[in-house]
């Protein structure tokens, strides 16, 4: 016979039951001084930790992202030398839904990759989309509440989602993904990820370069149509993380192609349209895919809450030789998700093991709610310092860097010949989407906007489509005033249309 460790309180002491509070006769009041129940309670009261702000519902896995092709003729960072191999996390989200949402609302998914290189934690935090709904992030609190809940009655609600669109005409590009199959994969293993901003790798020479990074799904491309999804959300709401956990427990180890585009530093001050719109692609034909390396999820995480739910991915985590670009939005992430993650997880959040760095930490930092590691009590913990403490690294300061004209103005960027808010959105209707993609669409947005119960954003919806496309927008006013709108608004109402990125 085995002998069973005794349950103790926190702080190790054996407990004399897990079954029966200490009570004033086997009927009686309870002592509030059994302090094992005490705590007990008190401990399951706080188990939850605030939900992200976005993306809330998700899953995730570890994996390896192996370097293939030779990039470093544009950047030094060591994760993307020839042949080197780094160890990651990937988080998959979808936006707008709470943690127990179901997987299959139709909504722009997140794609989260943290690489722990040897130069510290580089994360791409991008989204099955290659663009975004705003370019100033100033936007995101609104238009977040515009997806999300009434204050009211906690309902979502197809009038403000359109309220807010079609007055920020910016939005139509990705609304198009989203209304779109892109809305709805079969599963995260098959679907595309994008880094979606442009970003700025440096080479060892110094020189600068503007990139975007792409994964391609080696499982393909694979989407679901509306009424399946609607039936998979009763059914199965966990259907994409139970999906992947499935799989990788199996040993089918889905994996994605790592792409880049690049773009000379000078072209982005006179390339056609502005390149640092999050709005916006860049043709494949002005900038072919480059190939990188792949990225292969081969682990599930042991214990949910502490590699997935406490994993902290950041924009702001570059490493030497990639930075950040004069894109209004990546600016505003930078200061955005570090500060959610000082609120949701904690001060010291990346002293947990999940976000911990391969490469040694050295700073001056100290202290604050559960820290856990110190440095020695001997060390300065003050710069400069004749005592030999870390330095920081002078070589470093042209990672980053552009130019500007240094005024302090509220305007949006200087229109280019091709800066428009429509136009890229048109094409993805009209040339990517077949006949069959272009008829599942024109339903999807007839009954999104057919649950619309104002008169002038309807109209003003009708209006946004046909800017897109002239004979799409005929197609849905005709749909919405002919009654087929009562047909599918039903089904769009009771799935909420999601937001993303
Ligand atoms: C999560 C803010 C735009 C992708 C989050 C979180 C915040 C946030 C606060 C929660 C972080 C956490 O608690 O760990 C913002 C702001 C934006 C913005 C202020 C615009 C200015 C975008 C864009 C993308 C994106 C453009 C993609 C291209 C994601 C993803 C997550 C996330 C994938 C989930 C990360 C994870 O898996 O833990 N965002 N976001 N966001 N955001 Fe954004």
């Amino acid at each position: 016979m085995t002998t069973l460790p005794p349950t103790t309180t926190q702080t190790g002491t054996p407990v004399p039951s897990d079954e029966h509070s200490l009570t004033a006769g086997s009927e009686g009041v309870t002592a509030l001084h059994d302090r094992y129940l005490v705590e007990k309670l008190a401990q399951f009261n706080r188990e939850r930790i605030p939900e992200r702000i976005v993306h809330a519902k998700g899953g995730g896995a570890h994996g390896v992202f192996e370097v293939t092709g030779d990039v470093s003729a544009y950047t030094r960072a060591a994760l993307f030398q020839p042949g080197a191999r780094t160890d990651t996390l990937q988080r998959f989200s979808s936006v707008a839904g709470e943690q127990g949402s179901p997987d299959t609302w139709r909504d722009v998914r997140g794609f989260s990759v943290k690489f722990y290189t040897t130069e510290g934690n580089y994360d791409i935090v991008g989204n099955n989309t290659p663009v975004f709904f705003i370019r100033d992030g100033i936007k995101f609190p609104d238009f977040i509440h515009s997806q999300k809940r009434l204050p009211g009655s906690g309902l979502r609600d197809a009038d403000m989602q359109w309220d807010f669109w079609t007055l920020s005409p910016e939005s139509a590009h990705q609304v198009t993904y989203l209304m779109g199959d892109r809305g709805l994969p079969r599963s995260w293993r098959t679907m595309p990820g994008f880094g979606s901003h442009t970003y700025q790798w440096i080479n060892a020479a110094g020189e600068r370069f503007w990139v975007k990074y792409h994964f391609t799904s080696n499982q393909g491309n694979v989407e679901m149509e509306g009424a399946e999804a609607e039936l998979i959300a009763g059914a199965d709401a966990d259907h994409y993380r139970r999906d992947l956990y499935e799989a990788i427990d199996a040993g089918d180890f889905p994996s994605w192609d790592v792409h880049v585009q690049v773009m000379p530093y000078d072209e982005g001050k006179t390339y056609r349209f502005n390149p640092f719109d999050l709005t916006k692609v860049w043709p494949h034909s002005d900038f072919p895919l480059i190939k990188v390396g792949t990225h292969t999820l081969n682990r599930n995480p042991g214990n949910f809450f502490a590699e997935i739910e406490q994993a902290a991915f950041s924009p702001a985590n570059f490493v030497p030789g990639i930075a950040a670009s004069p894109d209004k939005m990546l600016m505003a992430r930078i200061f955005s998700y570090p500060d959610a993650q000082r609120y949701r997880v904690g001060t010291n959040y990346n002293q947990l093991p999940i976000n911990a760095p391969q490469a040694p930490v050295n700073n001056y930092s100290q202290d604050g709610a559960a820290r856990y590691h110190f440095n020695d009590a001997s060390a300065p913990n003050y710069a400069p310092n004749s005592l030999g403490g870390p330095v920081a690294d002078e070589s470093l300061a042209g990672d980053g860097t552009w130019e500007s004209d240094g005024a302090l103005v509220r305007s949006a960027a200087i229109l280019r010949a091709d800066d428009d808010d429509f136009g890229q959105a048109g094409t993805l209707y009209r040339d990517v989407f077949d006949d069959a993609a272009k008829a599942r669409f024109l339903e999807t947005i007839t009954g999104a906007v057919g649950g619309v119960t104002r008169p002038e954003v309807k109209e003003r919806a009708i209006a946004y489509w046909t800017s897109v496309d002239a004979a799409l927008g005929a197609s849905l006013r005709l749909n919405l005033t002919d009654g087929d709108a009562e047909a599918t608004s039903a089904n769009v109402a009771a799935e909420p249309v999601g937001v993303g990125e």
